[in-house]
């Protein structure tokens, strides 16, 4: 029924959504029919509510969001600002046309080694985020990038995907020799041995540009700094009741500047960040705002199936076992305008024996 309404009625579904409050939505309590889609801050919407970040197991159905771009494999360099979006609000899904969108807070193109992106924070805008417009299903990702220094604010190179399975570099300002890596599954810190670990004795983030690494395979999670290996952790160290708890599902790279020394924040995480933000520092008061820079980012997708010719996006089908969601690829269009997503919609048995033929369907291992 669903689909249907969506199909032949999209305007009304937009006048419903006007109308529609803003509700809060999780996987028990999943977004109504009139505002569809559960965004990655957990309030149901329409439009871009439905992209990146949009949650399939708290939205209306699980294809309520829009598919999400397929991997490729690419080097983004920074020589202007042109392949990145810079108000959300305005994105349609189409990731040829943006690499990156500017979530919230400001950049600025400084090209003094021949294009590099300067992250900004201040007091006021409550800091950075960029997110890759494109998904990464697995793959090797090298973020070349110039700290902060500053105490309570960090950088952060992380993938993060749509039902927050996440991989992180970290760098909080206050020791600019170190870099943490970290992960987590589905939201939740995995048990057992594998948590953050603190790479020390780099040469100053601040001043050098380091590479750092997120290698990202079905069966093991490596990180590296210029190259070389600092952590690897295997999928089969990750089990806990037979579940690995290791990121396996679809996940954009988001690079950020973000605020951790302030007083809306955790005390755990105000002392973690190295302490309060100094919002007089001579630093700050030159410039206007503190800043990390990015001179690139290389994407080498690792798709453990290669995708057909023509697909164009990951959709989520139902789980495999309890808390383990498949994955497919998609020949669905990404667009907001598209048509809707018939992938696994809301007649189970009839939609995936529709899509059998279009879909290459395979379970996350
Ligand atoms: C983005 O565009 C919308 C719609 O024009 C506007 O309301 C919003 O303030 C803009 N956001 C920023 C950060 O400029
Ligand atoms: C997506 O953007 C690209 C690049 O701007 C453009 O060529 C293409 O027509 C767009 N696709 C659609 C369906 O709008
Ligand atoms: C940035 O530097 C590159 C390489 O020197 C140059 O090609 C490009 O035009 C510059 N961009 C701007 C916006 O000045
Ligand atoms: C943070 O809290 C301290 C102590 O309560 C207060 O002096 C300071 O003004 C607060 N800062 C901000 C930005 O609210
Ligand atoms: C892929 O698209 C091309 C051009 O639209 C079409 O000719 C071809 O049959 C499609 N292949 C598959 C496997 O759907
Ligand atoms: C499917 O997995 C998701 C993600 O872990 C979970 O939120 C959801 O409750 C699961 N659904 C069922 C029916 O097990
Ligand atoms: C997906 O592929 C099927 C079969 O090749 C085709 O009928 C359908 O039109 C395609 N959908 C899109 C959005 O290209």
């Amino acid at each position: 029924m669903h689909s249907i309404l969506v199909a032949a009625l999209p305007m009304l579904v937009t006048l419903l959504a006007w109308t529609a409050e803003a509700t809060s939505c999780n996987a028990t309590t999943p977004c109504p029919a009139s505002a569809p889609c559960c965004s990655e801050f957990g309030f149901c919407g329409t439009d871009d509510f439905c992209l990146g970040g949009c949650n399939p197991f708290a939205s209306n159905t699980v294809s309520s969001c829009r598919p999400s771009p397929l991997c490729q494999d690419a080097t983004h360099t920074f020589p202007d600002n042109s392949r990145i979006l810079s108000n959300a609000t305005f994105f349609d899904g189409n990731a040829t046309e943006y690499d990156w969108i500017l979530d919230t807070g400001a950049i600025m193109n400084t090209n003094s080694s021949g294009g590099e992106l300067a992250m900004l924070l201040t007091e006021a805008n409550g800091g950075t985020r960029l997110s890759s417009t494109r998904y990464v299903h697995y793959g090797t990702i090298t973020a070349s990038l110039k700290t902060g220094r500053w105490a309570g604010v960090v950088t952060a190179f992380i993938t993060m995907s749509d039902i927050k399975d996440e991989i992180d570099w970290e760098f909080p300002g206050a020791k600019t020799t170190e870099g943490q890596t970290n992960y987590f599954w589905q939201g939740v810190i995995p048990a057992g041995p594998n948590n953050g670990q603190t790479e020390t004795g780099l040469t100053d983030t601040f001043s050098n540009y380091h590479d750092y690494t997120i290698d990202w395979q079905p069966d093991a999670l490596t990180f590296s700094i210029d190259n070389k290996v600092v952590r690897t952790i295997k999928k089969s160290d990750t089990l806990q009741n037979g579940v690995a708890q290791y990121p396996d599902t679809p996940s954009r790279v988001q690079l950020s500047l973000w605020p951790a020394g302030i007083n809306s924040s955790a005390p755990g995480t105000v002392e973690w960040a190295g302490g309060m933000i100094d919002w007089n520092d001579p630093d700050y008061n030159s410039a206007g705002h503190f800043y990390a820079l990015l001179k690139s980012v290389t994407i080498k997708c690792a798709d453990p199936t290669k995708p057909g010719p023509n697909m164009t996006s990951y959709v989520y089908g139902k789980n495999a076992t309890a808390n383990q969601p498949t994955v497919a690829f998609s020949n669905g269009s990404t667009l907001l305008n598209g048509a809707p997503n018939l992938a696994l919609s809301g007649l189970h048995g009839i939609a995936v024996a529709i899509v059998a033929g279009l879909l290459v369907l395979f379970h996350v291992l």
